[in-house]
C-alpha cells in the first residue's frame, strides 16, 4: 500500500496514529539534527520531520531527497510545536521512522510554487510540472467540478448526452476550419468541427428533444487571453422552445453552477437589446460591474462654434466619478494619445473637469460658457470632483472608441470588483451585417439563426435595405463584460433557410453543396428548435475572476498555436505525405 492517507487529511485528532504517506517533495530544510521537509500531492502539504542523528541511517537516505523526488513515507503523526495556521496540516507533523525513494527527480527548470520563476514557454514544455503547482491544479479541479455539475442539471432537466463527430464538413461560425486530409478518398478533407452546430440541429430533427455535449471545437482564428484554437463548448439545443424557455432553463443552469461551484446565489439575470447595449455601453457585452453609462451630448454641444462637435455625427461621454482631481493636464495629455493609438483611433479627447473648489475646467472652454458646461454635468449627474470624458465622430466608431475608454477607466479606477458577477442577457441582434468592402451580408451570428417572428414575412420579401434592419431571434450571456455563450432560435424551415443562404451569397449550387443535407432535413418533419453554446473555457475562468482561459486547460496552446511540450504541429514525413497525395510547396 502506498498510502493510508494523502498529504492534505491529517490533523491534530490523528496524533499517535502510524501512517503512510506518498508525495512529492517541494522543499526540505536542515535544522541540526532534524531534517524537515513539505511533502505535497494533489490534496495538500504535509510536514514530515526525519530525526537524523538519532537514525544516521534514515537521516543518509533523507539526504539524498531534492526537489520534486517521489517518496513514500512511514511514521507517526504527532503534534507540532511550531504550527503553521496557513495549512490545513499545520498542527501536525511526521515523525518519520521509514523512507523509500519511489523515484527520482532531475531538478525542475523553474520553481514549483504559487509564484513561479518561470517564463511562460519553459511552463508549456514542461507543463506537467506547472500542472504541479497550486493555482493551476486549483483550475483544472474548478473546472471538473464545473463540468461534473453542467451534467447533474442537464440531465436532471431531461437532456441526453449525445456526440457528434469530429471528422465532418466546413460548419461556417465565422472562423477558418483546420482541415484533415482523407486518405481513402485523395484530394479530399474532412474539416474539424467549428461547432456542432448542423449535427445538434440534425439530432432535434431526429426527435431527440434535449441535446447537450461538453464538446472540443476548433477554429483556426488569431489567438487572444480569451481564445484557444482548441476549445470547449457546453453545446445545448431543444425542441420546441421559444427564446423564453431557452433563457430560462440556461439562466438555470449558469445559477446553479455559481451556486455549486461558488456558493454564489445570482439574482435573476438583466436584460438588454443589442441597440440599447450599444447606445448605453458602446459595446454589445458589457461589463455592468460598474456604471459610466454614456450620455449623449448632441442637442447641447452641437450648433455652438466648436467645429469638431458641430461636424460630429454623435457627441457623447461619460462621467469619471472623482478623477478630476487626479488627472493632471499632462495625464489628460497621456490618456488622449492612449486614446489616439491605432488600435483605437480617438482623433481627440475632450474633458471637463469639475473641480472641488466649484470651479470648471475644460479643453474647450473657449467654445462653452461655464452654464453650458453646467448643464452637460446635469445630464451626467456629475458632483464636484468629477469629470467628463468625451468623444465625437461618426456613431458607431465613436460608441466603439468610449467604450474602451470607459473599460480603461474602470480598470484604473479599480471598479471591476473582484468576486462580484454581473450577469446579462444581450437580445434582439441584428439578423445580418453589411460588409462595405466585400458587399455583401455575413451572419451576424451564424447562417441557421432565424429571424424574429414578426420579421419573418419581410425577410422572403423585402428589398435590400429592408434585410439591414431583420432582428435575429439570437441571444448572447454575457458576465462581466466577457461573452460567455450564444445561441438563437433556428431556421427549420427549407424556404427560409434557402433564402438566408442566398442573402449571404451562396448560390443554390453552393448551399446545396454545403448544406443539402440539412436542408433536406427539414423537409422531414423538422420541430421548430433552438438553442446556445457556453464557452466552458471562458466561463471557468471568468467565475474565477481571470480573463485568459489559457490555464484552465490543461494542455494549451501557446500564441503562436503551438503545443510546446509535444512540439505540434510538426513536419510528417514523405511516406505519410504521399499516402495522402498532398505535394509541398514549402
Ligand atoms: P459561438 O460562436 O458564439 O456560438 O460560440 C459559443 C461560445 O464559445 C466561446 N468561444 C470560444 N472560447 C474560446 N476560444 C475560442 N476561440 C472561442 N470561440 C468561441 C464563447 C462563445 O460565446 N454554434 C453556436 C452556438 C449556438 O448557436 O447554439 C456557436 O458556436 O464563449
Amino acid at each position: 500500500m502506498y498510502r493510508t492517507h494523502n498529504c492534505g487529511e491529517l490533523r491534530l485528532e490523528h496524533a499517535g496514529q502510524e501512517v503512510t504517506l506518498s508525495g512529492w517533495v517541494q522543499i526540505s530544510r536542515d535544522f541540526g539534527g532534524l531534517k524537515f521537509i513539505d511533502l505535497r500531492d494533489r490534496y495538500g502539504i504535509t510536514q514530515l520531520v526525519f530525526d537524523t542523528e538519532d537514525n544516521p541511517t534514515l537521516g543518509h537516505e533523507a539526504r539524498k531527497l531534492g526537489r520534486e523526488f517521489v517518496v513514500q513515507v512511514s511514521g507517526k503523526v504527532r503534534e507540532r510545536t511550531s504550527k503553521n495556521p496557513n495549512r490545513d496540516t499545520g498542527d501536525i507533523e511526521i515523525e518519520v521512522t521509514d523512507l523509500k525513494i519511489l523515484n527520482a527527480s532531475k531538478v525542475p527548470p523553474f520553481t514549483i510554487e504559487d509564484d513561479t520563476d518561470g517564463g511562460d514557454d519553459l511552463r508549456m514544455k514542461y507543463r506537467y510540472l506547472d500542472l504541479r503547482r497550486t493555482p493551476i491544479q486549483e483550475n483544472i479541479i474548478f473546472r471538473s467540478k464545473v463540468g461534473i455539475e453542467t451534467r447533474k442539471y442537464l440531465a436532471d432537466e431531461g437532456f441526453l448526452e449525445i456526440e457528434t463527430p469530429c471528422l465532418i464538413k466546413s460548419t461556417p461560425e465565422g472562423a477558418r476550419d483546420f482541415v484533415v486530409p482523407s486518405r481513402m478518398n485523395p484530394g479530399q478533407f474532412y474539416a474539424l468541427p467549428q461547432s456542432p452546430q448542423t449535427f445538434k440541429q440534425i439530432l432535434m430533427v431526429a426527435g431527440m428533444d434535449k441535446y447537450f455535449q461538453i464538446v472540443k471545437c476548433f477554429r483556426d482564428e488569431d489567438l487572444r487571453a480569451d481564445r484557444q484554437p482548441e476549445f470547449t463548448q457546453i453545446d445545448c439545443e431543444m425542441a420546441f422552445v421559444t427564446r423564453e424557455d431557452i433563457l430560462n432553463t440556461f439562466e438555470g443552469l449558469t445559477k446553479h453552477l455559481f451556486k455549486a461551484a461558488l456558493d454564489v446565489s445570482l439574482p435573476d439575470f438583466p436584460r438588454m437589446s443589442y441597440d440599447e447595449a450599444l447606445q448605453r455601453y458602446g459595446s454589445d457585452k458589457p461589463d455592468l460591474r460598474f456604471g459610466m453609462e454614456f450620455v449623449e451630448l448632441n442637442d447641447v454641444a452641437k450648433g455652438k462654434g466648436f467645429p469638431v462637435f458641430d461636424a460630429a455625427e454623435l457627441v457623447v461621454g461619460i462621467c469619471a466619478e472623482g478623477q478630476a482631481g487626479e488627472y493632471s493636464n499632462k495625464d489628460i495629455k497621456n490618456l488622449t494619445e492612449w486614446m489616439q493609438r491605432p488600435q483605437i483611433g480617438a482623433k481627440g479627447l475632450v474633458y471637463v473637469k469639475f473641480e472641488a473648489d466649484g470651479s470648471i475646467k475644460s479643453s474647450v472652454g473657449k467654445f462653452y460658457s461655464e452654464e453650458e458646461l453646467q448643464s452637460w454635468g446635469e445630464k451626467f449627474g456629475a458632483k464636484k470632483g468629477d469629470m467628463l470624458l468625451i468623444l465625437s465622430g461618426e456613431t458607431e466608431k465613436t460608441r466603439k472608441q468610449l467604450n474602451e475608454l470607459r473599460l480603461e477607466m474602470g480598470r484604473r479606477m479599480g471598479l471591476m470588483t473582484p468576486g462580484v458577477f454581473k450577469p446579462l442577457w444581450v437580445l434582439d441582434f441584428p439578423l445580418l451585417e453589411w460588409d462595405e468592402d466585400s458587399e455583401r451580408f455575413h451572419a451576424m451570428h451564424h447562417p441557421f439563426t432565424a429571424p424574429k417572428l414578426e420579421d419573418v414575412a419581410k425577410m422572403m420579401d423585402g428589398d435590400h435595405e429592408t434585410m439591414k434592419s431583420l432582428r435575429a431571434d439570437a441571444y448572447d450571456l454575457v458576465i462581466n463584460g466577457s461573452e460567455i455563450g450564444g445561441g438563437s432560435i433556428r431556421i427549420h424551415d427549407r424556404a427560409l433557410q434557402e433564402k438566408n443562404f442566398k442573402l449571404l451569397g451562396f448560390t443554390e449550387e453552393q448551399a446545396e453543396y454545403q448544406f443539402g443535407f440539412l436542408m433536406g432535413a427539414f423537409e422531414y418533419g423538422a420541430p421548430p428548435h433552438g438553442g446556445i453554446a457556453f464557452g466552458f473555457d471562458r466561463l471557468c475562468a471568468i467565475m474565477s475572476g481571470q480573463q485568459s482561459i489559457r490555464d484552465f486547460i490543461a494542455f494549451p496552446k501557446n500564441n503562436q498555436g503551438k503545443d510546446m511540450m509535444i512540439e505540434a504541429p510538426s513536419l510528417i514525413d514523405e511516406g505519410q505525405l504521399k499516402e495522402l497525395n498532398i505535394k509541398l510547396t514549402v
